[in-house]
């Protein structure tokens, strides 16, 4: 098979969607704004001159958005068509479970990646992993708590390596998806309840503060997040208190053949 070209390729999903591809036996190329190894290729979405050299030979793109734009398609429409021009046939876009094709911005995108001959949207919940690394819960974890505006409201966390490899094989299995997957782990847990479980493991207290909405977008905003995006991420922290996250999926299993990760594990595993 050609190559598949991983957008995002140092990111979260990214990094582990190129080591799946690799270990499936696929030649993974890694976009990266910065290559510095092997199998890593210049891609910047503000720089369209990178964009012919990192398709060339690409029969399958995993599509991570330009992250921050509020209007991703004015950047991505003119790729995919490049893209399609290059020879892919398949895309696999990463979304949100918060994000339909009405959802301003970037639900344009869903729209757009379903014109491709074969394609796939990955609807994840929200990542374990940002109870790890510099992500904002991290951070609170680290500080003992742990702030959102999501109230007693349940989400269905969803490791990273169960997207990844939902996404690998969106883009190598024989028949196209042509579908979307929303991605969940296999329980909806508060974040009070998992606070609790990330406390016991590290065996310090580590609590939930619920708050408002906008005590939550200036409590962003004083972490360095610009104004205007803070007020996004308050308003998916209402939706899930009204009870948008609060699903469980089997879409990881049906697509990989093994349960999704559970959130004990992640922590066991990856939070020290
Ligand atoms: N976190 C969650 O709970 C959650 C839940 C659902 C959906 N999502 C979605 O997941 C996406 C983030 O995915 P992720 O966590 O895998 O990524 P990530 O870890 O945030 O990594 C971002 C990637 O984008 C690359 N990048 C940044 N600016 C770029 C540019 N101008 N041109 C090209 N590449 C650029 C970075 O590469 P370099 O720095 O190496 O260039 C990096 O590989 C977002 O769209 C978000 O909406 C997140």
């Amino acid at each position: 098979m050609a190559d598949v070209l991983v957008l995002g390729g140092t990111g979260t999903t990214g990094r582990r969607v190129v080591a799946g591809l690799r270990a499936a036996g696929v030649t993974a190329r890694a976009a990266t704004r910065k290559p510095d190894a092997p199998g890593e290729v210049r891609f910047d979405w503000t720089d369209r001159s990178t964009h012919a050299g990192a398709l060339r030979g690409v029969a399958a793109v995993y599509l991570l958005a330009p992250i921050g734009e509020a209007s991703p398609a004015v950047l991505v429409e003119p790729f995919l068509a490049d893209a399609l021009d290059a020879g892919v046939r398949r895309v696999v876009l990463l979304s949100s479970s918060a994000v339909t094709e009405d959802t301003p911005g970037l639900g344009a995108l869903q729209r757009l990646v379903r014109a491709a001959p074969e394609w796939a949207v990955l609807r994840p919940s929200w990542f374990m992993q940002n109870f790890t690394g510099e992500h904002l819960v991290a951070q609170g974890v680290r500080d003992g708590e742990i702030v959102t505006a999501t109230g007693d409201a349940r989400v269905a966390f969803v490791d990273a390596g169960d997207i990844a490899a939902v996404a690998v094989r969106a883009l190598t299995d024989p028949e196209p998806h042509n579908t979307e997957h929303v991605l969940t782990g296999p329980a909806a847990l508060s974040y009070a309840e998992a606070a609790a479980i990330v406390a016991a493991h590290l065996g310090r207290p580590v609590r939930h503060r619920a708050v408002g909405r906008a005590e939550f977008a200036e409590h962003v905003t004083a972490s360095g997040t610009p104004a205007e995006f803070a007020r996004v991420l308050a308003a998916l922290d209402e939706d899930i208190r009204r009870g948008a996250e609060d699903r469980v999926t089997t879409d990881v299993e049906q697509v990989t053949g093994r349960p999704a990760r559970s959130f004990e594990t992640f922590v066991q595993e990856e939070i020290r």
